[in-house]
């Protein structure tokens, strides 16, 4: 059975999402931890409800961005993780972290990338004036935002959306498209070439998202 880990900074839907699909049964894997970087947020509640256990890492204990990661991969490497999961992890992760499980880290950020990275995402696109935004599920590597991508989804972006009214337009998806790329790299599907990244047997002709959904 593989073993799933989770990173998280704040509210947690996407944590639960795939803690959910779990449950379900839809992923044969385990979700053995949650990690965040702040205390008192809604994710640790989430774990709590949903039985998964979870660990505070404090970043003010540590004096670099470089020993923090080292910390957390120290961590991930004794519970013989086999995926890691950023979901609204909000800090930055070092080579540290990146080079001790390549192609192992997934990331969700809500614009379609490579539009509107980083900061502020909903509010990028929506001063942008883009008529379509979405989400991104990618492979972590050394940039912000800039891995190979999995799998994405479209959403319209209407004249009245503030960024509360799109991020909750688009967290719907993201709950969606998350669980399947956790899948997909459970059952052992996806094969990364440089940037490309292939799912085997995926439907890559449907839309709204590509590849098409299969599962959730
Ligand atoms: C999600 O919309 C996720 O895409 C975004 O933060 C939110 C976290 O929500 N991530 C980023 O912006 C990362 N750059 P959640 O805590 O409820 O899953």
């Amino acid at each position: 059975m593989k073993r799933i880990a989770v990173l998280a900074s704040g509210r947690g839907s996407n944590f639960e999402a795939i803690v959910r699909a779990v449950k379900e049964g839809k992923i044969e894997a385990e979700v053995v931890a949650l990690i965040v970087d702040r205390k008192g947020i809604a994710a640790i509640e989430r774990a709590e409800r949903l039985g998964v256990n979870w660990l505070f890492v404090d970043p003010s204990s540590f004096p670099s961005r470089e020993d923090y990661d080292a910390k957390i991969v120290a961590i991930l490497k004794h519970l013989k993780v086999d995926l890691i999961c950023l979901a609204g992890y909000m800090k930055i992760v070092t080579p540290v972290f990146v080079d001790a499980f390549p192609n192992r880290i997934l990331n969700i950020h809500p614009t379609l990338l490579p539009s509107f990275p980083g900061l502020r995402p909903h509010w990028q696109a929506i001063i942008y004036g883009v008529k379509i935004s979405g989400a991104t599920v990618h492979i972590v590597d050394k940039g912000v935002d800039t891995g190979p991508i999995v799998i994405q989804c479209a959403v319209p972006v209407s004249p009245e959306d503030t960024p509360e009214t799109l991020s909750e337009k688009v967290l719907k998806w993201e709950h969606r498209i998350y669980p399947q790329a956790v899948k997909w790299f459970v059952d052992d599907r996806v094969r990364v070439e440089g940037r490309m990244v292939v799912v085997e047997g995926a439907d890559y002709s449907k839309l709204p998202v590509v590849p098409a959904l299969e599962d959730f």
